[in-house]
């Protein structure tokens, strides 16, 4: 067992699924963690929208829930308020469905930091401390600290924040290496990674545009991190984590055909109308379809059709249609670039 991290996990260098709204529940984890993802992360729950809601409410329902069979799962959250966030690290504590509470310091969308949540929490170190002091205070789990490297250039204070996150309690950082002001452009400054881990002697995970085997092993050189954190990469392509194990164990793997990619997203499409009602798993199921064949020849069109397709059968004929015109070729995902324009 890996006694650096405080999760159970026997990876020398774990293997994290970054915390994605809208794409990281349960059928998308299921599929990465097949691949060799070691830890995931849900998908960011609204502290005081958890404890508020009605607890049937399906959104939260479907935020929290966990496939019996999944590897060790983190319970994101957001918020300013040190006690709804405290009540809802010991809320999701007690479901029994996590191994750890993540507090999101990094998300760079208005609708979060405009009430002062998410990478806004960077600009206020002293509410931010006593936000992850509350949290681990409420809970028995490890708790950690998701951020950015500052809210701007000029303030880049993520080492700071680093700090305080260990003294008020926290047991792991994950670093993204960007500034809230560059959202998701330019590259992700891993050397401003490695300050933070210096800063600090808990782990810190490395994230930020690692994309594949060079892309992993690079970071982990510049960084020095203890583990590292995949997103985008990740996006039609959980094989990404085969690829990092791979790499870290000094080992090529070959990438995927086109047959296997349509099949996984024929899976990742059964788990969803199981996890939703037809015409929602059918909408959310769309990007994935286009994530799933990006870079194949013919793509393009095959994506236009399936966008108006009304049922899953019409898509599935046109995956076996796709699938039968491309015969064998492999898509060049992992060297593709990563979307920019995503707003979390
Ligand atoms: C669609 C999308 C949704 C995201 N949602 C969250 C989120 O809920 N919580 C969070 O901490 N980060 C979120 N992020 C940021 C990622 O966790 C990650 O930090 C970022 O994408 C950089 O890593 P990458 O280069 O491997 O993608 C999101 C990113 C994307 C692209």
């Amino acid at each position: 067992m890996n006694k650096t991290f405080p999760f159970d996990t026997d990876a020398l260098i774990p293997l994290f699924l970054a915390p994605m709204a809208g794409i990281t529940d349960w059928c998308f984890r299921l599929l990465c963690e097949e691949q060799g993802c070691d830890i995931a992360t849900t998908e960011m729950i609204s502290a005081q929208g958890y404890m508020t809601a009605r607890k049937s409410i399906g959104a939260y329902r479907r935020l929290t829930a966990r496939a019996h069979f999944e590897k060790p799962l983190l319970a994101q959250i957001f918020g300013t308020d040190p006690s709804w966030m405290a009540e809802a690290a010991k809320a999701l504590t007690d479901t029994g469905r996590f191994v750890g509470i993540d507090i999101n310091m990094g998300c760079p969308a208005r609708k979060v930091t405009g009430g002062g949540a998410g990478s806004a929490l960077m600009r206020d170190e002293s509410l931010a401390g006593r936000i992850i002091g509350a949290v681990s205070a409420a809970t028995a789990l490890p708790v950690s600290v998701k951020m950015r490297l500052g809210w701007d250039e000029n303030t880049g204070n993520a080492a700071s924040l680093a700090r305080i996150a260990e003294l008020e309690g926290a047991k792991l950082v994950t670093v993204h290496g960007r500034t809230r002001e560059q959202q998701y452009s330019g590259k992700a400054d891993w050397e401003g990674i490695a300050k933070v881990r210096r800063a600090v002697s808990i782990p810190v995970v490395a994230n930020g545009d690692i994309a594949d085997g060079p892309s992993a092993l690079r970071a982990l050189k510049v960084t020095g991190c203890q583990g590292l954190a995949v997103g985008r990469a990740a996006l039609g392509n959980p094989w990404v984590f085969m690829e990092l194990r791979s790499a870290l164990n000094g080992e090529i793997c070959s990438p995927v055909d086109i047959h296997e990619r349509l099949q996984t997203a024929r899976r990742h499409a059964a788990y969803m109308r199981a996890a939703h009602d037809e015409r929602t798993a059918l909408l959310e199921m769309r990007k994935f379809f286009a994530w799933y064949i990006k870079g194949v020849r013919g793509a393009a069109e095959i994506r236009t059709r399936i966008n108006t397709a009304p049922t899953f059968e019409a898509v599935y004929a046109l995956l076996d249609q796709f699938e039968a015109s491309v015969s064998d070729q492999t898509a060049a995902s992992s060297q593709a670039p990563l979307p920019s324009k995503i707003s979390d």
